[in-house]
Formats: C-alpha cells, sequence, structure tokens
C-alpha cells in the first residue's frame, strides 16, 4: 500500500518546532487581548455565497482558489478562504452589532486557498485576525495596526515593513477608477490584463510583470484623488500612528487580494522571506457589513499569517518557544518507585512544574537515555536502596551533578528551582 501523506502544501507542526508555532501564535493574539478584543472561535467552513457576496466573485481567492463541495443535503460549501466575512456573518446572525460599539473581536486557525504551493504559500494556512466593527474612528485604524506592529515586535521581529495607503470610499473611488481606466487603454496590454482593467483595474496596478511595470510610472493613484473625508482620515490615522511610534511607508500601489476594503489599508512585509514576505494585511471595509445584509457599520481588521511569522522569526534566528517539553524527567526502578514517582509528578503539574517519567520498565541505561532526550534539566532517580532509604537522587542536568536528598525535600528543591508558576509555560 502506498504511503499515506499529508495534503499537498499544508504544514504540520510538531515537536520541538510547534512550540515555536504556538508562542507566535499567542504572541500575536496578546496585543489584542490588552486592547480587549474577545475571542470569536468561527466555523472552518460556511455557505459559499457569504465569500462570493463578501470578498467578491472576481477576486482570485473566491474565483481560483476556494475549496467548495456540496453537502449531503446539496447546500454549496465553502472551506473559509479568509476570517472577515465569517466574523461579520456571526456579528450580523448573533446580533452583536446591537450591543456596546465597536465590537471587537479576534480569531485564530486554518484557513483554505488552493493557492500552488511553496515555500510560505500554503494550500492551509494559519492566520491570527482581528476585526473591529461599528467605528469610523480613525484612531481605530491606527489602534488595528499597532496591534499587529506590537505583535510583531514582541516576538523580537526587527526585518520587518509596514505598507500603508487609502483606497479611497464609495464617494471617490468610481472617479479615480475611470481615470485609471483612462490610463490603461493607453498602454499596451494584453487581452487578459485588459479585461482585468475593465472589471477590477486597480488590480492591474498590482502586475508583477517588468513591462507592465514600466508602463504603470505615472499611472494616477488613489491618493491622490481622495475626497475631503477621505483625506481627512486618512492624515488623522497618520498622526495616530506617529504618536504610538509605528513606522510605516507610503504604498499607494498597494492593492489588496479581497475586494471589500475601502480607506485605510495595510500590509506588512518580511525583507528576509523571499517572494512571500506578506506577514500580514488587512484594512477598512466600510461597505461590507451592509452588502452581508447586516447594518451600515464599518469595520476595519487585519490578518496575520502565523506560519509566514513563524519562518519570519526562524529567519532572524529568534530563539522562541521552549523547546524542551519537560522540567523535571523522573526514573523509576521497579513498581513501588513508578508509584511513588507518578504521585509526586501529579503534584508537580499541579503547581505548574512540568513533569514526565520513564514508562516502560526499561532499565537504568534505557531510561537515563530517555531522560537525555527529554531535554528536561532536572532528572529524579528512584532505585531499591533510595525507597528503602526515604530518599531520591536528583540530578542537575546542566551541571551534570547529582547528589541523594530526603524524598520529603525534592518538591521544594524543585518549586525554588523552577519558575514553576502555572501559565509559566503556556
Ligand atoms: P490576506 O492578505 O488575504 O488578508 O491574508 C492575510 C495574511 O495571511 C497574509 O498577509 C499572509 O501572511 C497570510 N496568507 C495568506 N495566504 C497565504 C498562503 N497561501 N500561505 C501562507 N500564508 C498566507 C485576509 O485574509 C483578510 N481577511 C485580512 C483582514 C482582516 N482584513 C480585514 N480584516
Amino acid at each position: 500500500m502506498a504511503q499515506l501523506q499529508a495534503p499537498k502544501g499544508v504544514p504540520e507542526y510538531f515537536p520541538p518546532r510547534s512550540s515555536a508555532f504556538l508562542a507566535v501564535r499567542d504572541a500575536l493574539a496578546a496585543p489584542a487581548r490588552l486592547a480587549g478584543y474577545g475571542y470569536a472561535e468561527l466555523p472552518v467552513f460556511e455557505d459559499t455565497a457569504l465569500y462570493v457576496r463578501g470578498v467578491g466573485e472576481s477576486t482570485d481567492v473566491v474565483a481560483k482558489e476556494m475549496y467548495t463541495f456540496e453537502d449531503r443535503g446539496g447546500r454549496s460549501l465553502s472551506l473559509r478562504p479568509e476570517g472577515t466575512a465569517g466574523v461579520m456573518r456571526l456579528v450580523i446572525e448573533h446580533g452583536l452589532d446591537r450591543g456596546q460599539l465597536p465590537v471587537k473581536l479576534w480569531y485564530s486557525g486554518p484557513f483554505f486557498r488552493a493557492e500552488r504551493p511553496q515555500q510560505g504559500r500554503y494550500r492551509q494556512l494559519q492566520q491570527v485576525g482581528i476585526e473591529a466593527i461599528g467605528s469610523m474612528d480613525p484612531a481605530l485604524d491606527a489602534e488595528v495596526i499597532a496591534i499587529a506592529d506590537a505583535g510583531f515586535r514582541s516576538l523580537g521581529l526587527q526585518q520587518f515593513t509596514l505598507q500603508l495607503t487609502s483606497l479611497g470610499c464609495a464617494n471617490c473611488r468610481p472617479s479615480y477608477r475611470l481615470l485609471l481606466q483612462e490610463f490603461l487603454t493607453g498602454l499596451v496590454l494584453d487581452e487578459a490584463t485588459r479585461a482585468r482593467a475593465a472589471i477590477n483595474p486597480l488590480r492591474v496596478l498590482d502586475d508583477k510583470r517588468p513591462d507592465v511595470q514600466a508602463q504603470l510610472m505615472g499611472a494616477p493613484y488613489m491618493v491622490d484623488h481622495l475626497c475631503v473625508e477621505c483625506r481627512e482620515h486618512y492624515d488623522e490615522v497618520r498622526q495616530h500612528l506617529r504618536a504610538v511610534g509605528v513606522e510605516w511607508t507610503e504604498a499607494p500601489s498597494l492593492v489588496r487580494g479581497l475586494d471589500y476594503y475601502t480607506r485605510t489599508a495595510f500590509e506588512f512585509s518580511h525583507s528576509l522571506l523571499g517572494a512571500q514576505s506578506g506577514i500580514g494585511g488587512g484594512g477598512r471595509y466600510d461597505g461590507l457589513m451592509e452588502s452581508l445584509g447586516g447594518q451600515a457599520l464599518s469595520g476595519i481588521g487585519f490578518g496575520i499569517g502565523t506560519d509566514r511569522t513563524l519562518l519570519a522569526c526562524e529567519a532572524e534566528s529568534l530563539d522562541i518557544g521552549s523547546a524542551t517539553l519537560v522540567d523535571v524527567f523522573a526514573v523509576p526502578m521497579g513498581v513501588a518507585a513508578k508509584q511513588k514517582l507518578v504521585a509526586l509528578g501529579a503534584e508537580l503539574r499541579r503547581s505548574g512544574i512540568r513533569f514526565d517519567l520513564a514508562f516502560g520498565d526499561r532499565g537504568l541505561k534505557g531510561a537515563m537515555k530517555a531522560a537525555d532526550r527529554s531535554g528536561a534539566p532536572w532528572v529524579l532517580v528512584l532505585g531499591e536502596q533510595e525507597l528503602a532509604d526515604g530518599t531520591v537522587v536528583i540530578r542537575d542536568m546542566s551541571l551534570g551533578e547529582q547528589r541523594t536528598v530526603a524524598w520529603e525535600s525534592v518538591q521544594p528543591i524543585l518549586a525554588q528551582n523552577i519558575q514553576g508558576t502555572e501559565g509559566a509555560h503556556s
């Protein structure tokens, strides 16, 4: 039988690397929790219509990359390609928008896009995201951006930059769109690009091909054609960002891959990640909730790529997440010793000290090898002699020193040497 394998383009995390993955995820969520964002657990699949209406029918994400299937009742469902549309649906369905505004939520988990897999581009990708719904205040835009920035910084990342622009609104974008279309008509473009220019001309600005890029010199930019309200909003966002010390570069040609964006749009990229350098992105989406049948409430949020942020940390050689899974590894010789150590282990774990044991009666040599491999800084050995004497051997693995101590004193010794408070290792 052929060896079973995980589907292509699906990164898996397991020890020792998975502890770094968890550390990244938690670090990215922490600044949102400090700012009053509550957790939302969202479905991994939804009605296909939600994404068609919310994200946009003509986006690559919806048109080419969705995993769509029929369920047993013949309904069309799709694995979620992103989180914003689902959060909107949840807020509308459960009436969260009728309570205190803005509604602030964070989420985390897998998303699915049928892209061509490569390093940093996956078909199952992980994101930590936040959404703040129901306020037009530019200070909220700055808060959202500052939360992403704080998450990256708390991990120790340095080689990342923030690109920022404003995409205008329903008032100023249509006339800018015409202006851009007019400009694009004068260029030498292939059939497919012309078709794109007709449907979504902004996307042409994002064309990476050098011959297209060369022709785009002198193209009109949205930021230069904002209406007064959008300009004032954007100015205020930048004032707040300056005040909180977030640095950015103006990115007038920034185009997001999803259709719902209005006004503030941003992307974070990391300089050591090559082609897949986008570690996070987001923006305002002032018409999204209404287009999904809810109130006309604005919103802003981001999605940060957890996988890519981990890759960025590794590229910067940052030491994150503890690679060792336990603080104490115990080696029992015989059943009576095992019982005693199992009971001690339960107590240690209750006090937040991570504990593991040599299972399987494999003899002292094999058990000591397991102790070594565990990476635990402390090893306990309980043999017949110690059992009879009421003692235990405690070995400090970092110094390579061991001593025999009274059984009663082992727990205080460990507690003193290991900062084993609950949550210290979470
Ligand atoms: P997005 O820019 O499509 O935005 O994705 C956000 C982040 O997810 C990207 O910056 C990237 O780090 C990561 N990502 C996306 N696709 C892949 C992939 N194939 N493999 C690995 N990582 C990937 C959104 O999804 C919006 N929902 C963000 C948002 C929230 N906007 C407003 N609120």
